[in-house]
């Protein structure tokens, strides 16, 4: 049986899952955004494990425990700023999605809730970011056969319409 794919308007930080991933920046040292939240609402011990992993390249996710959240673990992953669409952006932020789905396979998690990767306060268009979520988890998914559920958690009534008409659409 595969995962069911759903969009819910929440705090991320609030949601009971197995995982939640982080939208954060390079350094992993925390920020605004979901990325802020999400480190006031661990703790601070979350920094301190950040600092061991060297940083994170776009495009690429590590995971650290979830400390003071209710989810268990955190997967941080670096979206693509956008810089108007020629400069592969498109394919960075699919990746943000496969490289999370595949670390939260490793740990043979059931349920997931990702933010909308990029499309704060990195400016990618929502519609596309939107697009590229979905398509790129639809694909992947068989490469998580533990996976039960996963939430696309929007912060706007925006972010969520955009999701539930896009995931009533086939690809
Ligand atoms: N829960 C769920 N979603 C949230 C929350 C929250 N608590 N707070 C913000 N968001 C949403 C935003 O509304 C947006 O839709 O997360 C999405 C991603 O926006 P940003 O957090 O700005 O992330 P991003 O656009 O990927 O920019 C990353 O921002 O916070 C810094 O350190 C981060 O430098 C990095 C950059």
């Amino acid at each position: 049986m595969s995962a069911v794919l759903s969009a819910l308007k929440a705090d991320i930080t609030s949601l009971a899952v197995d995982v939640i991933v982080n939208a954060a920046n390079s350094s992993l040292f925390g920020g605004g955004g979901v990325d802020g939240a999400i480190h006031r609402a661990a703790g601070p011990e979350l920094v301190h494990e950040c600092r061991l992993l060297g940083g994170c390249r776009t495009g690429e996710a590590k995971i650290t425990r979830g400390y003071r959240l209710p989810a268990r673990w955190i997967i941080h992953t670096v979206g693509p700023v956008w810089r108007g669409g020629l400069q592969g952006e498109a394919q960075l932020l699919a990746d943000c999605y496969r490289n999370s789905l595949r670390l939260a396979a490793e740990k043979a998690v059931t349920s997931l809730a990702f933010p909308a990767i990029s499309t704060g306060i990195y400016g990618y268009p929502k519609a596309e970011a939107t697009d590229i979520a979905v398509r790129t988890l639809r694909a992947a998914l068989a490469q998580a056969p533990s996976l039960r559920e996963v939430i696309f958690c929007c912060f706007s009534d925006e972010d969520l319409a955009l999701y539930r008409a896009r995931l009533a659409r086939p690809d």
